[in-house]
């Protein structure tokens, strides 16, 4: 009997980095998953490593019909959801002064607004006993240069969590938030570059940069009944970056 045997998952963002890992690991572990994310190219190719047990529906956070397309087709699917990883996300380097509405609502949009639709519209769906998961950063209990605005999203999102634990209250269903600090992925490369990430990594306690596959250990715990006295909590996958 394997860990999350029968449980059903959506993961957005669930096509590349962090995300397809959690869903490889996911899979690995017994559950079927539904991934969520606009390029379709990138689902495709993410379902082409997960075998028979993975489905994929193309769409924006940012977009409620995108969204209720989504929870439509798995609840005919599937009756219900079991976990909800919303680990969709993005992110620039832009410093205070140069700061633009448009740099503000594009990762607003995604970071908060996203995350919060995404939770809202799949709750009818949540079993008892689900798991849902947000995505932090080690951004949102640090400052960083130039990373404020989608820091301050990261924040936000980790309170997210203490409230909606309160509001979950009787439902059976918890909610943590995973916070990863710098992991190798698509969004790391853009934002800081491959190398600055890696040299980042070297500056941790652990002494080396994450790989998604360490972020999905973390996430298929609190996916899994492992984590079923935790709620409201946020879990570092970070390598003791902001910890010390
Ligand atoms: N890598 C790190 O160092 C690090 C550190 C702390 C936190 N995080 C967080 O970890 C999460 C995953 O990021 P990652 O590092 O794995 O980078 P990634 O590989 O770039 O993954 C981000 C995913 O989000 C999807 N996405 C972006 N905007 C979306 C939208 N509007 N609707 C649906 N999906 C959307 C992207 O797919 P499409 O573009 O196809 O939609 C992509 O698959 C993010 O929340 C990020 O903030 C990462």
């Amino acid at each position: 009997m394997k860990r999350l045997d029968g449980k059903t998952a959506i993961i957005t963002g669930g096509g590349t980095g962090i995300g397809l890992a959690s869903a490889q690991r996911f899979v690995a572990e017994g559950a079927f998953v539904y991934l969520f994310g606009r390029r379709q190219e990138k689902l495709d190719a993410a379902l082409a490593t997960l075998g028979g047990n993975a489905r994929a529906v193309a769409g924006s956070v940012a977009d409620n019909d995108d969204l209720d397309r989504l929870f439509a087709t798995v609840k005919a699917e599937r009756g219900g959801l079991d976990i909800l990883f919303a680990n969709a996300g993005t992110g620039a380097l832009v410093p205070l002064g140069e700061i633009t509405p448009d740099h503000y609502q594009a990762t607003f949009d995604v970071n908060v607004k996203g995350t919060i639709f995404t939770v809202q519209k799949a709750l009818p769906l949540m079993r008892r006993d689900g798991s849902i998961i947000l995505t932090g950063s080690t951004t949102g209990v640090m400052g960083t240069p130039a990373f404020s605005i989608y820091s301050a999203s990261k924040a936000a999102v980790r309170n997210l969590a203490r409230s909606w634990a309160q509001d979950l209250r009787g439902t059976g269903v918890r909610v943590n938030v995973l916070s990863p600090g710098p992991t190798l992925t698509e969004l790391a490369a853009e934002v800081v570059g491959r190398d600055a990430m890696i040299e980042m990594g070297a500056t941790t306690p652990i002494g080396h940069v994450g790989e998604p596959s360490e972020v999905a250990a973390a996430a298929a715990f609190l996916g899994s009944a492992d984590s079923s006295f935790m709620t409201g909590s946020e879990l570092f996958t970070d390598g003791g970056l902001a910890q010390i």
